[in-house]
């Protein structure tokens, strides 16, 4: 099973430029997460946070219970081996045809012998459908390939946590549909902890267990993707619709005039170019493709997710019971009729932990 990944008030800033504070969140292990968020609202920063490459101000980020932010270069170094990054930019060497930029973590951290460092490249390089392109240079090849490049480059080490900036940026729409099932296949053969950053909306209600989001330099919610996909919290539905209305402006954030106005105009009927309907609601999860095995996150999600059921928006209860088989409703004593909650004005942090206070009114 992969590692948890758990991060506890974690803070950062540059100079003076505030990123995001007291980020608190559970990566649970062997779970597919997706964290959203506006461009600049620092996505990228905090993957490269966990893994070490940036110093948080505050706070913990804890890996098989080492902290990554204080721990020592030697631990750093050990540590980083659990992961398989996927960096924004796929980060692959330019001079190094494709087969070298994959076999470079295997060369780097390992002792296998060439034969066995080709088996597992080509293993990899197929999986992500570059076979046959292996002595091309990044530069010869297109943008999507080097994405799947440097995913293929991500998995050679057998990651326990899997890191994947933007995965799809790049791809069309089709091989973006690719990618999500291969995301979920993944998780399906070798139970990694993966979070995946994205803008993509149907890969983020279609692929993760958890979805949260980063806005205002603040960690929104998270928790599992239910909860964000019946959130009527504004600026979550604004970004699963795609749409200008709503409190995110074109450099972040609207202020209260400019938002009173868009609503009139909506409501005068004028379209704002996104999708003629609001879409809402828990969409099927994509399954692993017939003939791989399970995913054994499924179990342990929902075993965890129900322990913490009430303590969840009424929407999101419903949405989860009745995504569950009635074997199901009947193990875990639930009928299709949520108690009555009352109405949530606001949630925030980390909304699959036991510990979580609940709901603040
Ligand atoms: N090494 C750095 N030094 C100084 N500022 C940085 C550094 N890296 C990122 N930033 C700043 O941090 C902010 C967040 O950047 P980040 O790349 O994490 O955004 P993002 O959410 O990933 O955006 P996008 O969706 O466009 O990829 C930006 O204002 C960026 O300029
Ligand atoms: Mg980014």
């Amino acid at each position: 099973m992969g590692a948890e990944v758990v991060v506890e008030g974690l803070t950062k800033s540059f100079g003076n430029q505030a990123i995001w504070r007291d980020v608190t969140l559970t990566l649970p292990p062997g779970e597919v997460s997706v964290m959203l968020g506006p461009s600049g609202t620092g996505k990228s920063v905090f993957l490269k946070s966990m893994i070490g490459l940036l110093k948080p101000d505050r706070g913990r980020c804890l890996v098989n219970g080492v902290d990554i932010v204080t721990c020592s270069e030697r631990q750093l170094y050990e540590t980083r081996k659990l992961f398989g990054v996927l960096f924004q930019d796929g980060a692959l060497f330019g001079s190094m045809n494709l087969f070298d930029n994959v076999a470079f973590p295997l060369r780097e951290h390992t002792r296998k012998s060439e034969a066995e460092i080709r088996r597992i490249v080509l293993e990899k390089l197929d999986l992500t459908g570059l076979q046959g392109a292996e002595k091309k240079l990044p530069g010869e090849i297109s943008g999507g390939m080097r994405k799947r490049a440097g995913l293929a480059r991500a998995l050679v080490l057998n990651p326990e946590i899997i890191l994947c900036d933007e995965p799809d940026s790049g791809l069309d729409p089709v091989r973006t549909a690719y990618l999500s099932q291969l995301l979920i296949d993944l998780n399906a053969q070798i139970d990694a902890t993966i979070l995946i950053v994205t803008h993509n909306i149907n890969l983020a209600r279609t692929v993760p267990d958890n979805l949260g989001m980063l806005f205002r330099r603040e960690l929104v919610m998270f928790g599992p993707r239910e909860v964000l996909l019946t959130s009527d919290e504004p600026v979550v539905e604004q970004f699963l619709n795609g749409r200008r209305r709503g409190p995110i402006g074109m450099s972040e954030e609207k202020d209260a005039a400019q938002m009173a106005e868009e609503e009139a105009h909506a409501a005068a009927g004028h379209s704002d170019g996104s999708s003629a309907e609001d879409v809402r609601g828990v969409v099927p999860q994509l399954e692993p493709t017939p003939g791989l095995p399970e995913r054994q996150a499924v179990r342990r999600r929902k075993d965890r997710v129900m322990s913490v059921l009430r303590s969840l928006p009424s929407a999101a209860q419903e949405g989860i019971i009745a995504s569950l088989t009635p074997d199901e409703q009947a193990r875990y004593q639930v009928t299709a009729q949520p108690t009555p909650y009352p109405r949530v004005e606001s949630i925030s942090g980390d909304l699959g932990d036991p510990a979580w206070p609940g709901v603040r009114p």
